[in-house]
């Protein structure tokens, strides 16, 4: 008999749900919510809001383009965070009540461990070139910045994290003050593509071991932009794309300096990349040149797995299931926790 996981995933503010079945991915929906855009980010009230507004529609049409009757659910895997509390209610909500109405097991999923196993979702056609275990992952986000051993599906092990900001949440807080929108993290790549990368420096932090910081460098990027204004009322206009340019590459390197110090230490050069910022085209290229260079294996998402998606909710889930690792009813949501 086959397995057919349905994934739900609402820790922030992209609805999405997806059916995979024996492993393999039948659909894939994403409702993204631009309402947040006129706020400079993600307005926790509204974002809940939109949730319920789309999780039946999402729902639904996951199941249809799969071709998948709810009947032929073996189980429900719902991100239980960590996240934003009230759009996370509304996933696991929606979850366990169709999970019982159907008398199939639910499966808790951890958003972070999703992001990880993004990398083995596979398609129908697609190639299916997975890591091995075990292999380090890079998981950069808007709320994480963590290099992670993963030792199984469900044994990963931080070697670093971030002590202060994330990395995407670096990218847009500068993108912020550019006044250039949000999120910041898509504008920044694009301007990039097209400055000098070597035109401004910015400090990067000394921290000891692998563990990253970015709260300095955001903080030397506005004191900066703050001096140059002063000068030139237009700078920003006048030189945004060797600012964003040079702010990605300097948010790379701090990013690749550590990893790398993490890979010869270890000896393990099974390395992937996970996580929203993983979009970003010059931590993709930085990716390239260090395998290239270093003899390493990499694995890059796709640019749909990058972001959040209920595809990585599904695949670990479907890991679980298989195990018969299910969550039992009174399991609450839960906002903040990282890969322990
Ligand atoms: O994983 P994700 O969707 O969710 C949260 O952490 O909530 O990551 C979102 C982050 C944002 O900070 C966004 O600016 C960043 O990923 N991001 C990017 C790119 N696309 C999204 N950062 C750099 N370059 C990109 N192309």
């Amino acid at each position: 008999m086959s397995t057919i996981i349905l994934g739900i995933e609402s820790s922030c503010d992209d609805t999405s749900a997806a059916v995979i079945k024996d492993g393999v991915l039948l659909s894939s929906v994403i409702a993204s919510q631009a309402v947040h855009e006129a706020y400079g980010g993600v307005v926790p009230e509204l974002a809940s809001r939109a949730h319920q507004q789309n999780i039946v529609p999402v729902v639904h049409e996951a199941l249809k383009r799969a071709g998948v009757a709810k009947e032929d659910l073996s189980a429900i895997a719902f991100t239980r965070g960590p996240g934003l509390m009230g759009s996370l209610l509304v996933g696991v909500s929606f979850a366990k009540g169709l999970a019982r109405s159907l008398d199939i097991p639910m499966v808790e999923v951890n958003h972070l461990q999703g992001h990880v196993l993004a990398h083995f979702i596979q398609e129908p056609d697609g190639e299916n070139v997975q890591p091995k275990y075990p292999f380090i992952c890079l998981l950069v986000s808007g709320g994480n910045s963590q290099i992670i051993r993963v030792n199984a599906y469900n044994d990963m092990e931080v070697l670093g994290q971030t002590i202060d900001d994330a990395a995407g949440e670096a990218i847009d807080k500068c993108s912020k003050v550019m006044g250039l929108g949000y999120p910041g993290g898509p504008i920044i790549d694009k301007l990039a593509r097209q400055g000098n990368p070597e035109t401004f420096k910015f400090s990067k932090p000394h921290i000891p071991g692998y563990d990253y910081s970015f709260s300095g460098l955001k903080t030397s990027f506005l004191y900066s932009l703050r001096d140059w204004m002063k000068e030139d009322p237009d700078f920003v206009e006048h030189h945004k794309t060797d600012l964003a340019a040079s702010l990605e590459k300097t948010i790379v390197d701090i990013l690749m300096d550590k990893l790398r110090k993490v890979v010869k230490d270890t000896g393990i050069k099974e390395v992937a990349v996970a996580g929203g910022v993983s979009a970003n085209n010059g931590l993709r290229n930085a990716f390239r040149e260090h395998a290239k260079k270093y003899g390493w294996r990499i694995f890059i998402p796709k640019f749909g797995y990058t972001t959040d998606n209920a595809a990585m909710i599904a695949i670990t889930g479907y890991y679980k299931f298989l195990d018969k690792d299910f969550c039992t009813i009174d399991k609450p949501a839960y906002s903040r926790v990282t890969i322990k």
